[in-house]
């Protein structure tokens, strides 16, 4: 049986790795200065997820307007019966950004119901969301050894490839749309990397459609994706002595027909200036001047494709919904 590091002690019975992010506020500040100093600014998206932040994005998940989570939700019940014939012993399964791992709950019941004890591997970077995932989820699945990883994808990745046997991979929720299409290569790359050659990746892929359900999806009605983007400013606030007036801001999605994305900004309504306590410096915001927050990349099956073989995947199978809104895909090491 595998046994994670001793010098990390799990902090509840949920959690068995706590990663050691010492350096993260460093991080978030050098990030944030060069960010702002930048043309365009920019704010790396990963900041989103503070407590606020991922309880927001919580909400944009239940929007009625925020089509992914639902349309890739009813793939994934769709899917599951054959995906657990492809198995014929329980395998551990690992999640990468498991959030509260509601989706993948159809999935942990289908393995266990069919091959009995399942290890699971959740990993995500909020320890407080891994907790009560973790009650929930023992509770209403007994066969389930629980086994939250309090890390990022590289740290929690490096810790779970020294299990052996075949694994099962899923990284939901098309979260491989945030990352630059470079950077998606390099990631699942390295992924690919830390495969044993059995293993196998579900990864979900956010579709190219109709603009205007792609823009309704990141302006939604009520203003949730509007607060989960702001909340990046008030994040600096209170964590880098920011003094943002979020009033002063106001969020702005589009679309990029050419690289087939949704780009997100926090738009200045005035030319400001901002300071910023833990850099001892303040940073002149124009009227109407954006800061870059967020791409969401949209896929069409050829840069699925593409995608999957630069990264050393070959791709096993591929399910959609009836108006090719969102596509799974089972790949394995080509
Ligand atoms: C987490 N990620 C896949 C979401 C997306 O759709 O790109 C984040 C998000 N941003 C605004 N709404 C949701």
């Amino acid at each position: 049986m595998f046994s994670f590091p001793s010098s990390n002690q799990p902090s509840t019975e949920f959690i068995h790795y706590q990663g050691q992010r010492p350096d993260f506020h460093a991080e978030f500040l050098r990030d944030v200065e060069s960010g702002l100093s930048a043309t365009p600014k920019n704010i790396p998206s990963r900041y989103f997820y503070d407590h606020t932040g991922s309880q927001l994005f919580e909400a944009i998940c239940d929007l009625k307007d925020y089509y992914p989570t639902r349309t890739e939700f009813s793939i994934l019940k769709e899917l599951t019966p054959e995906l657990v014939t492809r198995f014929h012993e329980s395998v551990p399964i690992v999640e990468l950004g498991a959030g509260s791992s509601t989706k993948t709950q159809v999935i942990l019941s289908a393995f266990a119901a069919r091959l009995g004890k399942v290890d699971y591997y959740p990993i995500d970077i909020s320890p407080s969301i891994l907790n009560s995932s973790g009650k929930r989820i023992t509770r209403d699945i007994p066969e389930i050894n629980y086994h939250g990883i309090a890390a990022d994808y590289l740290e929690g990745l490096d810790l779970v490839r020294k299990l052996p046997g075949p694994k099962l991979y899923l990284w939901l929720g098309s979260s491989i749309g945030n990352f630059t299409p470079a950077a998606s290569i390099r990631f699942l790359s390295q992924l690919r990397s830390a495969l044993h050659p059995q293993d196998k990746l579900l990864i979900g892929l956010d579709m190219v459609k109709e603009e205007s359900i792609l823009l309704q999806a990141y302006n939604d009605s009520e203003g949730t994706t509007a607060r989960f983007n702001l909340n990046l400013l008030d994040r600096i606030n209170r964590e880098l002595g920011g003094h943002f007036d979020l009033d002063r801001f106001r969020h702005r999605a589009l679309y990029n027909r050419e690289a087939t994305r949704i780009e997100m900004y926090l738009v200045s309504t005035e030319r400001q200036t901002v300071a910023l306590e833990a850099l001892n410096r303040r940073f002149t915001f124009e009227d109407g001047e954006p800061i870059h927050t967020e791409n969401s990349q949209k896929y069409t099956p050829d840069l699925i494709q593409e995608l999957l073989s630069q990264s050393g995947f070959h791709r096993e199978s591929m399910w959609t919904d009836p108006r090719q809104w969102f596509s799974v895909v089972l790949a394995s090491r080509s």
